[in-house]
């Protein structure tokens, strides 16, 4: 990685402000932003982005050595960009706005490229932007800036002051400015009255001499004032090292020989927090990228591929020795315009599998033997769908019912070496409708001889917001039964998108409930000889899609918003400290690192019905040790983690 000098950065800068004030507004592109990536719901301020090594502060991460390595595999450091030293180099100040709007302008796409219901004014220092009418875009850009130039591999500063009319989510971003609209980096943030300082660090991976700088605004009317806009190349950040918080010692990652813990990562916070890629390096062996790897994002135009932000995401997974799961290939949300239009007209069943099949292709070629797991196909079982079994989508409805069979026999030929899964949610216990179905589906595709080797069991579950949980929490033994029927049809399962959200607001009983919850089904996976992997979606409070997914919840992750570990953390990892780490083999009592390890304050283990003996819940773990279920059932006694079943029923099959 290069470190700018001083001298460059100063060329970089003038050329900025040259090049901004010698360019008419260009066209207003970019209002459709709502087809890219978006959504990770990122709040950021000073205090919690952890754009260097201060996002470690507080957060209860060690400084010790380890470390689980940079964005880059570079990892150089240097002095952490505008850390004490000189004042950073503003690329507008607040003294530009006082009279000055050129070169900002704003765009709400209403079919003309002029901008008609937006007023962009400098008013008392500051540049504001008023929505008066609704754009016709989910995302529209109240204020922009064109012809930024960027540099491949290159950090960049950017910190502005921000206020509105009223609480609102702004979205800000660079990128490509001309469709198909690609985000270089996308985040939202809530922001208020009250002016408040947004400050990132992030890494640039595309050199583009003319991108944008955006502020886009949903399609509700308002106000939002920006002032002492920062935008500037900085040097590496500090890589923060990590030390694990499990009382073992032990992060989960050392437990691969049971289960292989993973965690889905999105773009925006890989690109900007050094901190959190530092915490998944440290506890995970294998990633997923939660967005990157959809078709809108990287298959962006039908003779175009972008594999620029999966590409950097895999390199720092190979880095540092991370499994890669490619999804998902086939899915009918967060498809490309191009398709979308497509699939309007008159497109037949050989066009649409011609376009599955060169989407498979491409994806599947560029990464070619270097992925272990591929989701084949998403989401396409809904007992509501057609004749109860398929879910309507572009998929299968203008390819038909053997959309799954064509996609898994053509992924097959495309990467031999790949396991291919088909993913799923709510399909994670037996005796549940759609579990059954999808089971069946399963079923019948090996009986064809379809090409098909696991089933990824998302695991989306939650506690509502007045505390029941009696629809949300699953029932344990309905998922050993459903991986043990797996297992004899000989298909692995592997948990793909775990999380456990909570109703707002978070109180003490919904937290138990969750660190049970991910214990529970941890200790699931383990038993099952078929349940190698088991993936969260998502490592932190601080990036969740929970929060603009479901209004009313929040809380689901492992991490909380500072990127410190939850009571959930700390009861998988107490699940895991059962078991010597080298073999899999259960440890004596005495060498658990003592009852109630890790003291997960709000519970950890302590939703734990020590009393409820015998229901250990007929877990056999037979097929991961050498002892014996007695033994092991007073171990459980002793060291008080015996796990309360919801269900009293427990003959495991
Ligand atoms: C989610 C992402 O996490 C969000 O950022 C995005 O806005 C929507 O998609 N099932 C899946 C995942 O298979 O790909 C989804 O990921 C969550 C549900």
């Amino acid at each position: 990685m290069v470190v700018h000098s001083s001298a460059l950065r100063i060329a970089t800068f003038s050329s900025l402000v040259s090049l901004c004030f010698c360019t008419a507004p260009a066209r207003a592109e970019g209002g459709a932003g709502g087809t890219n990536s978006g959504g990770s719901g990122g709040t950021a301020t000073a205090d919690t982005a952890g754009t260097s090594a201060g996002g470690a502060a507080g957060s209860g991460v060690s400084t010790g050595s380890g470390g689980g390595g940079g964005v880059t595999a570079a990892g150089g450091t240097s002095s952490s960009a505008g850390a004490g030293g000189a004042a950073p180099t503003k690329l507008v100040t607040n003294g530009t706005f006082d009279s000055v709007v050129a070169p900002w302008w704003s765009y709400a796409a209403n079919a003309a490229d002029s901008p008609s219901d937006i007023a962009l004014a400098a008013t008392d220092g500051q540049l504001c932007g008023t929505m008066m009418a609704g754009g016709k875009n989910v995302w529209d850009v109240i204020i922009g800036l064109s012809d930024v130039p960027l540099a491949a591999n290159q950090y960049y500063h950017v910190s502005f002051s921000v206020l509105a009319d009223a609480p609102r989510t702004i979205k800000f971003k660079t990128g490509l400015g001309v469709a198909p609209y690609t985000d270089y980096f996308i985040e939202s943030i809530p922001i208020t009255a009250t002016a408040q300082t947004i400050d990132y660090t992030y890494l640039n991976l595309r050199t583009d001499p003319t991108a944008q700088l955006q502020f886009q605004i949903g399609k509700t009317p308002g106000k939002v004032c920006l002032d002492n806009i920062v935008f500037e190349p900085v040097p590496v950040p500090t890589t923060p090292t990590y030390k694990t918080s499990a009382a073992s010692g032990h992060p989960l990652k050392d437990y691969k020989v049971l289960v292989k813990m993973g965690t889905a990562v999105d773009t925006p916070i890989f690109l900007s927090n050094p901190l959190h890629n530092a915490i998944v390096a440290g506890e995970f062996s294998m990633i997923t990228p939660a967005n990157s790897m959809k078709m809108n994002l990287i298959h962006p135009t039908q003779e175009t591929f972008d594999f620029t932000d999966t590409d950097a995401l895999f390199g720092w997974a190979q880095t540092n020795g991370l499994e890669f799961r490619g999804h998902p290939l086939i899915w009918h949300t967060q498809v490309p315009d191009w398709l979308t239009t497509l699939t309007k007209g008159t497109i037949d069943r050989d066009q649409m599998i011609a376009i599955m099949y060169a989407h498979i292709d491409g994806l599947m070629g560029h990464y070619k033997g270097k992925l272990p797991y591929w989701d084949v196909v998403n989401e396409a079982i809904d007992l509501g769908g057609p004749g109860g079994t398929f879910r309507s989508t572009i998929w299968h409805d203008i390819i038909g019912d053997d959309f799954m069979d064509l996609a898994f026999t053509h992924a097959r030929a495309a990467d031999p070496a790949a396991k291919l899964f088909y993913n799923d949610y709510n399909s994670e216990q037996k005796g549940d409708g759609k579990g059954d179905k999808v089971f069946e589906i399963i079923k019948a595709m090996k009986a064809r001889g379809v090409p098909i080797d696991g089933v990824g069991l998302q695991g989306h579950f939650y506690v509502e917001p007045t505390g029941d949980s009696s629809s949300g929490y699953p029932n344990m033994q309905a998922i050993r039964d459903n991986m043990a029927r797996y297992a004899e049809i000989n298909v692995d399962v592997h948990i793909t998108e775990s999380d456990f959200r909570i109703g707002k607001p978070l109180d003490e009983a919904k937290q138990q409930l969750q660190n049970k919850f991910y214990a529970e089904l941890l200790q699931v996976c383990i038993d099952a000889p078929n349940c190698s992997h088991f993936t969260v979606w998502g490592l932190s409070d601080l990036d969740s899609w929970v929060p603009s997914t479901f209004q009313d919840y929040d809380y689901a992750h492992l991490f909380d918003s500072h990127l410190a570990a939850k009571p959930g953390y700390t009861a998988m990892s107490q699940v895991f400290a059962k078991y010597n780490p080298a073999d899999g083999s259960l440890l004596p009592v005495s060498a658990t690192g003592g009852s109630g390890s890790g003291g997960a304050s709000s519970g950890g283990a302590g939703t734990v019905s020590s009393a409820s003996s015998g229901s250990s819940g007929g877990c056999s773990l037979a097929t991961r040790t050498s002892n014996s279920a007695p033994w092991l059932l007073t171990a459980f006694a002793m060291v008080g983690i015996l796990w309360s079943r919801r269900r009293s029923s427990s003959t495991r099959s």
